[in-house]
């Protein structure tokens, strides 16, 4: 485990999608509804197309607009079509305040 700061906790709101750039990584942290965080990456399973650059969240699911595939805000799974997912990254809160990430890592 090699977890590195990402962002302060304040950044991120729930309902809300949050785009990084780290170390050449794009990575999209969601926030769900009524959920947690979570990191995935930032490139879409279908064409590995940006979402950094080409989704909307909606607060419970994450749309790749450039085919229109829909995913899973709470866990990254594919919803249209199903049987695919985001490729996760660990993600933790810290009690400062900061939000750290594993990028060398996958969920
Ligand atoms: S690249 Fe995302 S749906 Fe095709």
């Amino acid at each position: 485990m090699a977890f590195q700061t990402l962002c302060k906790q304040r950044y991120l709101g729930e309902g809300e999608a949050v785009p990084f750039l780290l170390d050449g990584h794009e990575v999209l942290v969601i926030w769900p509804d009524g959920g947690q965080p979570r990191a995935f990456t930032g490139l879409c399973p279908h064409e590995r197309q940006s979402l950094v650059n080409n989704s909307q969240f909606n607060g419970r699911t994450l749309t790749c607009t450039v085919h229109g595939w829909v995913f899973d805000g709470r866990n990254g799974e594919g919803l249209r079509p199903e049987g695919c997912a985001l490729d996760e990254y660990p993600l933790r809160l810290t009690d400062d305040g900061q939000v750290e990430i594993d990028l060398q890592a996958q969920v």
